[in-house]
């Protein structure tokens, strides 16, 4: 599969690199490709770097990773044209450090997920991967189990091919939380493991649902 990745931090490079491992090509867009440089220097075989237009016209399935603040931008400079019909995971965290300490800048009866559909109404968009360090996205053991991994998305076929890619990073099949609007709840709980993250200083945090 061919996936392109918008967003070229900590977390783009996590999933590229995933990707990789497993045979797939990654496009990661950036505004600035040249600042790729050492990291696709070290890449495996499979991952490159281009615009942010480029990436998404690259993709069969789109990753969105990007800043909040700057999230609304890439999806513009990534062109409508070019996500239009395609599976498209946003892992944003719409984070708010005016405060000092992090909050979310959107909440309550919105979400970050919930924008990004809007933004693009003719992507098919799934948020999940959200709620824990991009260290523990890929390879998603950790020393006390394997956690469990969400999805919230409107359209079943790309919660499934979302479920397929989870899998190849070593989740079990994801929960399904329903419509795009739970996307509110996977933000807020991105906020619970931020909150034990920062004092602990243990970002290599999941959660587990348990059943009796
Ligand atoms: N880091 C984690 O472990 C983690 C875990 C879960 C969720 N998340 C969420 O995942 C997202 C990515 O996190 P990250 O730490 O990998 O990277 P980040 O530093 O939050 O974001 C980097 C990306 O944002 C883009 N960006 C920033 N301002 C922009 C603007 N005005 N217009 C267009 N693009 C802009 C940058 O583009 P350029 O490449 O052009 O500079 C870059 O590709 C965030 O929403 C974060 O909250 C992060």
């Amino acid at each position: 599969m061919k996936i392109g990745i918008l967003g070229s931090g900590s977390v783009g490079q996590a999933i590229a690199t995933g990707l990789a491992e497993h045979g797939h090509e990654a496009k990661i867009g950036t505004r600035d490709p040249s600042k790729l440089k050492d990291f696709l220097a070290k890449a495996p075989k499979g991952i490159s770097v281009g615009s942010f237009s480029e990436a998404a016209a690259f993709g069969e399935v789109i990753a969105l990773a990007t800043n909040w603040g700057g999230t609304e931008n890439a999806l513009k400079l990534a062109e409508a044209k070019n996500l239009d019909g395609k599976v498209l995971i946003d892992i944003t965290n719409p984070l708010d450090f005016s405060k000092g300490v992090p909050g979310l800048a959107v909440s309550g009866a919105n979400s970050a997920g919930e924008s990004v559909q809007r933004w693009v109404p003719g992507a098919k968009v799934v948020k999940t991967l959200n709620i824990v360090n991009s260290n523990t996205m890929i390879h998603p053991q950790l020393q006390e189990g394997l956690p469990d991994m969400f999805v919230a998305g409107n359209d079943a076929g790309a919660k499934a091919t979302v479920a397929g890619i989870l899998k190849q990073f070593g989740w079990p099949e994801p929960v399904d939380l329903g419509h795009i609007e739970h996307a509110r709840y996977l933000e807020a709980l991105a906020m619970i493991w931020i909150n034990i993250a920062i004092p602990t200083k243990t970002w290599s945090l999941a959660f587990k649902l348990l059943r009796k």
